[in-house]
């Protein structure tokens, strides 16, 4: 007997592809896109480590680019792929040249290209370095947050590299609810220690500033630390600095010498990725001759898997992952198609028909 397939039970016809339209967004835009949500951001970023966390994302090394003849400076391609819901892939292309910051503009600068998952056409460039400060205090914020539900919450921050970073890391901060009593601030530059005290007054969010001319001193008197500057290598080593055992945001890597971290319980981002390219956990590891001191990710904090004991610091050493910049800039594209604003590039993509 022969049957005819249902309708319902036939493989549904694959609707056919068109290349996308290719849009601008500015830092502009992307600023209006993000301001004010940080909690909706940080959800934003703590759903895409979920995503990575079950192996829904795909995420390879970052690729630096590297000068002879500038040995500060450096040029970093983060590729990635959400999978999921709001699949999406794309690549983060970021410069850090340092020296930027004696001109007075800032040391990173990048775009952000997100590409169609199905026709793989990149549908859009964004600016990134306010979505790659973003995604980071997003981060860091989430970080405070799971590190400290089983201690007292910290009163006094410390900000040890007073940049760009630092700005955003304290405004997420606040906007994620954290007050503070003490802000403590310690930078090797006295202007970036007196414009980040001036941002800190003028952004109304309280807590007494002290600007520490002594390392030490800003260590012990925070229970988060915040390390956000840009040392090539490791210029903190003394344990005792840390016997309050407090929180440490290890933003910028490459700041604590191994031994701090081989008395610390160690969360990071992913494992592969940031025990790699001379971090503090990559100097460590070649120390040691192991990963045993690594406990855990955040993702892992954020299930139960790994629980944080508050008689130890806890040091959180985030490499920065491609797929965060992705969905922070998927987040902004959406806003900004949203609101009717996208400034598509009309004809971008001009060679459209296989045989002409
Ligand atoms: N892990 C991540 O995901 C991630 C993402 C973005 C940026 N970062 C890192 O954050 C760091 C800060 O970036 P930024 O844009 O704020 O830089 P920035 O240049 O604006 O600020 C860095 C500050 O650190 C100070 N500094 C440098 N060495 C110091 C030291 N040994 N002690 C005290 N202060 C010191 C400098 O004077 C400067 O004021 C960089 O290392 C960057 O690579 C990390």
């Amino acid at each position: 007997m022969t049957t005819t397939p249902s309708p319902a039970t036939e493989p549904a016809m694959p609707e056919p592809l068109s290349a996308p339209s290719f849009a601008v967004i500015t830092g502009d835009q992307v600023q209006r896109a993000l301001e004010g949500r940080e909690k909706e951001i940080v959800e934003v970023v703590e759903g895409t480590y979920r995503l990575h966390g079950a192996g829904e994302s795909v995420n390879p090394p970052s690729s630096f680019l590297r000068f002879h003849d500038r040995p500060t400076s450096r040029i970093i391609a983060l590729p990635a792929s959400i999978g999921g819901r709001d699949r999406v892939d794309g690549l983060k292309w970021i410069s850090s040249f340092p020296q930027n910051v004696a001109s007075g503009i800032p040391r990173a600068s990048a775009v952000l290209i997100l590409n169609d998952p199905d026709t793989g056409y990149p549908f859009a460039c964004l600016e990134s370095s306010i979505i790659s400060a973003t995604r980071t205090a997003a981060s860091a914020a989430s970080a405070a947050d799971r590190l400290t539900r089983d201690r007292p919450r910290p009163l006094r921050v410390g900000f040890f590299g007073a940049g760009l970073i630092a700005r955003y890391i304290h405004s997420f901060l606040v906007g994620t609810g954290w007050s503070f009593d003490e802000i403590g601030v310690h930078d090797l530059s006295a202007d970036s220690a007196a414009g980040f005290r001036v941002y800190l007054e003028q952004s109304g969010s309280g807590g007494r500033v002290t600007v520490h001319s002594s390392a030490e001193d800003l260590i012990r008197l925070s229970d988060l630390v915040v390390f956000a500057t840009v040392a090539g290598q490791p210029h903190v080593s003394d344990l005792s600095w840390f016997d309050h055992n407090p929180v440490v945001l290890h933003v910028s890597l490459r700041d604590l010498d191994p031994e701090i971290l081989l008395a610390s319980t160690n969360i990071v981002d992913d494992i592969e990725h940031c025990l790699r390219a001379g971090t503090s956990p990559h100097l460590t590891e070649q120390r040691t001759g192991n990963r045993d001191f690594v406990h855990g990710t955040l993702d892992d904090v954020m299930a139960g898997r790994v629980t944080v004991p508050p008689d130890r610091p806890v040091v959180f050493s985030p490499f920065g992952l491609g797929v965060l910049d992705l969905a922070v800039g998927k987040y902004v594209y959406d806003e900004v198609a949203h609101t009717g604003e996208l400034r598509v590039a009309d004809g971008f993509f001009h060679e459209l028909r296989r045989y002409g």
